[in-house]
């Protein structure tokens, strides 16, 4: 076995996967403000970036190569609300951050958020009543955010709510309003996750939790079933599916990717960042080197697409190595 790795032209020829910056999705922290950026502490490198700040690091995305990039608002306490109507308001944050790209890097696929935990004071992505998330009232909430996000111009609802029949909703709300050609990409394969910390960190969701989202998100024992999941949201005519978190569920891409064949992406989480950010900090990893390893492993998986916070040090990365790992 080892003739074909004695040298580097030979391991180069021989490779079974490349990662390249098309394979990368930016997800970003948006917050109020001018000029304003606030380190996220569980997340180091990562900083919540206002709206104009947010303009400059998306060009400088766009100028690397990088296809596309995801949109997370933190949300002023004021405007949370048990039926989250906010995510409803033409005018709200990550709208405004949406347009606000569109007009300056217009080359950019933007993909957002359809839940609603940033704007639920339960801090739940559904509807809550009496401790129940409520399913089919959560879809009419969910029709409204995604049409309001693809009038502001979005290119991707990215619904990460796990309510049933999400997408057939959606997909119908958007056509019904004249945005058929807005992209659907499921989080179809959602865990429960304790992966997820310092993402509710950086948005301010994990403070207003109330109890836990195992009602709707998966069981981390289940893999069959993240099967049918994505298999429901083929047959309501999803675009793309997600598997997430990431480095934790590689078995679960693969299934997908196996039974499938549709363009499956994963999100490399912000507990899989802090974890490895935490071990670079204390110089017990090399940055550069474990960066690459991790993003690579989601190739070799099967992925066509992996949303990272390391989005953007990947691509200067890779810009350096000529292109490709
Ligand atoms: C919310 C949402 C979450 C993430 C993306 N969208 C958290 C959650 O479900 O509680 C997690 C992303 C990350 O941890 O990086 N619907």
């Amino acid at each position: 076995m080892r003739r074909l790795r004695r040298e580097d032209w030979s391991r180069r020829l021989t490779a079974e996967n490349t990662l390249t910056v098309n394979d990368l999705i930016w997800p970003v922290f948006v917050i109020e403000g001018t000029r304003k950026t606030e380190p996220v502490k569980s997340m180091p490198g990562v900083d919540r970036l206002s709206i104009d700040l947010l303009v400059d690091a998306v060009r400088e995305a766009r100028d690397l190569g990088i296809p596309a990039i995801a949109l997370f608002p933190v949300v002023e306490p004021a405007l949370k609300t048990p039926d989250a109507r906010e995510s409803a308001n033409p005018d709200n944050l990550v709208c405004r951050a949406v347009r606000a790209v569109k007009e300056s890097v217009p080359d950019i696929g933007i993909f957002c958020d359809v839940a609603l935990d940033p704007f639920n004071s339960d801090g739940h992505d559904g509807i809550v009543r009496n401790g129940e998330i409520l399913n089919d009232e959560t879809l009419e909430a969910l029709c409204q955010q995604a049409v309001n996000q693809a009038r502001a111009g979005c290119d991707v609802n990215a619904p990460s709510d796990m309510m049933d029949g999400r997408i057939r909703a959606i997909r119908t709300a958007l056509d019904d309003a004249g945005y058929q050609h807005v992209q659907l990409c499921s989080y179809a394969a959602k865990y429960a996750s304790a992966f997820y910390g310092p993402f509710r960190d950086a948005l301010g969701t994990g403070g207003v939790l109330k109890g836990d989202k195992k009602t709707y998100q998966m069981n981390p024992a289940n893999s069959l079933e993240a099967i049918h999941e994505v298999m429901m949201d083929v047959m309501e005519d999803v675009d793309s599916v997600m598997v997430k978190p990431g480095m934790p569920y590689l078995d679960v891409i693969r299934q997908v990717k196996d039974a499938f064949g549709r363009p499956t992406f994963a999100y490399q989480v912000s507990g899989e960042y802090a974890m490895m950010k935490a071990a670079v900090q204390n110089g017990w990893l090399d940055n550069d080197k474990v960066i690459l390893e991790s993003l690579m492993a989601f190739k070799r998986a099967g992925t066509d697409g992996i949303l990272t916070y390391t989005a953007v040090e990947a691509a200067r990365l890779l810009r350096q190595m000529g292109g490709h790992f």
